[in-house]
């Protein structure tokens, strides 16, 4: 599927392949554990998060922004995986490689507002996703809060690009269709997201 530069690769991850990821960013999750994350206002987000690569998307009173190490241990975030530069080299054409991967966790009930990805320096640069375990109920407007959306279900092993003028969309999760997968351990949905924090 195609649409204003956003594409949806279904599939695009083998079972071994999703696995694979899986268990890696769990490990990592280790010495980089998930938090949660409160937004400028003081509110608690429902995913948990952390990141791998050299900077890691975070929020907290002082704004939105990307930091080099995580805010609990303060120390720099698990290498990028090469896996997933390897998956970001072929579905965005062999763009300047992504120095950042935030990593999702929705357990049941978790969700994400309508938002832009705005906190990068340079916004053209693509952003790429990648969906394991529970479906997701993906949610895609346009430039503007209020233009029309579309639904876009997100399962487990598929890839998606935000690039050309999709870039500076909104988006969201609605929901996760919970229990729709086994991938990750004790039920839910990780996404990752790898971008270009620094042009
Ligand atoms: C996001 O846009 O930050 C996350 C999207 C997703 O979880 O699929
Ligand atoms: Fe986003």
């Amino acid at each position: 599927m195609e649409f204003n530069g956003f594409q949806l690769i279904s599939g695009a991850i083998d079972a071994a392949g999703q696995a694979a990821l899986v268990e890696e960013v769990l490990a990592a999750a280790n010495a980089a554990p998930f938090y949660r994350s409160l937004t400028p206002s003081g509110k608690p987000m429902s995913v948990e998060q952390t990141s791998l690569g050299a900077y890691g998307w975070t929020t907290d009173a002082d704004g939105y922004r990307y930091e080099p190490v995580h805010p609990l241990t303060r120390q720099p975030w698990p290498p990028m995986p090469r896996s997933l530069l390897a998956l970001w080299a072929v579905h965005t054409g062999g763009e300047t490689p992504p120095d950042s991967c935030l990593v999702n966790l929705y357990r049941e009930g978790a969700k994400m507002g309508l938002h832009t990805d705005s906190d990068e320096q340079d916004l053209t640069a693509p952003v790429l996703s990648v969906s394991l375990g529970d479906t997701a109920v993906f949610r895609l407007g346009g430039a503007a809060r209020g233009d029309s959306s579309r639904t876009v279900r997100l399962t487990s092993g598929d890839v998606s690009v935000l690039a050309g003028p999709s870039r500076r969309f909104f988006h969201g999760v609605d929901r996760i269709l919970a229990g729709s997968s086994r991938l990750v351990p004790g039920g839910g949905r990780i996404n990752l997201t790898l971008r270009r924090a620094r042009a």
